[in-house]
């Protein structure tokens, strides 16, 4: 009997439990009514009286150890179920990570953010659906000027005009009407012209409008200001050019070039053979725009400029046609996931 007992441990401590059946036959095989541990109890009657104190120890023993691996298996079986673990397999392929990002022109706009608060400048808004008055009469627009004709701007009412803005610099004179000088902001945003859609012009697209006005503020600060924005933004060696243009509400006026990102200035297709692209257009605020906001021009000076998003996001990234940012095709806006 002794034998029997001993291969039964055996059996007992080799069995192995991964499953809730598992632990079910370990249960009907070793510890039921019918099970083998308890058949020995009934074997134990018929051995013999002088054994019987020795056996009954050693079946005893037995009966312990297998109650307790049940305990055990039973244990861990409540574990693996309520934690809904499974048994992993390292070798399987992962799953995908279909986590967003952002929209490459909010990158180029976070950046221009970050670049210009660093300076002090804050952050200010103003509406897209906009009157005469703010997007082209306060900013110094003769009557005739034609960017108000109907090819390029968008009227919603005539009389008096209500128009989707041109450009952001509707926001400057707000900004005047609402805060004295010390003004040091920039205003990102959507703008509207009536623009034929092509791989270079959309019927809208985004611009940041710079505004800082003070006492004793410059053409060199103005210059300064955008020759560090130009290496922040593009790199170090970059370098800017500024050419003499006209704005009705600056004066003198500056397109600001930066040297070509792709050829550094031995001409390409991309600064069409000049070695310069065109990132803004900027200048010292006119006088009268100054006094359209409520500010006396004896007093104060400032600058201005607007830049464009999609132009220095196409630069940035190389991307050579405009309507890729609004057709939305995931393949192209994927490729964006870690850019920052
Ligand atoms: N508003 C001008 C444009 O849309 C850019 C500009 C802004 C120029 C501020 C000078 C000063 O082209």
């Amino acid at each position: 009997m002794e034998e029997k007992v001993k291969a039964l441990q055996h059996e007992v401590e080799s069995f192995l439990v991964k499953s809730k059946e598992d632990l079910e036959n370990f249960r009907l095989k070793f510890i039921s009514k019918k099970g083998s541990v308890s058949a020995l109890f009934d074997d134990l009657k018929s051995a013999l009286p002088e054994e019987k104190r020795k056996l009954g120890k050693v079946v005893n023993d037995l009966k312990q150890l297998t109650e307790s691996k049940f305990k055990t298996f039973q244990e861990s079986i409540e574990n693996l179920a309520s934690s809904d673990q499974e048994i992993m397999d390292l070798s399987l392929p992962v799953i995908p990570n279909k986590t967003g990002n952002l929209h490459p022109l909010n990158l180029t706009r976070y950046r221009i953010i970050e670049i210009f608060e660093r300076l002090g400048f804050n952050v200010s808004d103003g509406p897209e659906i906009e009157d005469d008055w703010h997007n082209f009469t306060a900013l110094n627009f003769p009557e005739n000027h034609p960017a108000r004709e109907m090819q390029d701007t968008f009227f919603i009412e005539k009389n008096p005009d209500v128009l989707l803005r041109t450009h952001t610099s509707n926001v400057q004179v707000r900004l005047m009407k609402n805060q004295k000088p010390p003004i040091r902001s920039i205003m990102p945003g959507r703008v509207y012209r009536n623009e034929a859609i092509s791989a270079r012009a959309h019927c809208f697209f985004h611009q940041v409008e710079g505004l800082y006005i003070d006492k004793n503020v410059g053409f060199s600060d103005l210059k300064q200001t955008l020759y560090h924005f130009a290496k922040e933004m593009f790199g170090k060696e970059t370098k800017i050019r500024l050419r003499p243009s006209y704005f009705p509400f600056t004066e003198p006026s500056a397109e600001i070039d930066i040297s070509c990102l792709i050829c550094h200035g031995e001409g390409c297709n991309v600064c069409k053979y000049s070695g310069w692209v065109e990132i803004a257009g900027s200048g010292m605020v006119h006088p009268n725009v100054l006094r359209n906001g409520g500010i006396d021009p004896e007093e104060f000076t400032g600058f201005a400029f607007g830049m464009g998003i999609e132009r220095i996001t196409m630069l940035r990234y190389s991307i050579n046609d405009l309507r890729l940012f609004s057709e939305n095709d995931v393949r192209f806006l994927r490729q964006f996931k870690s850019v920052v």
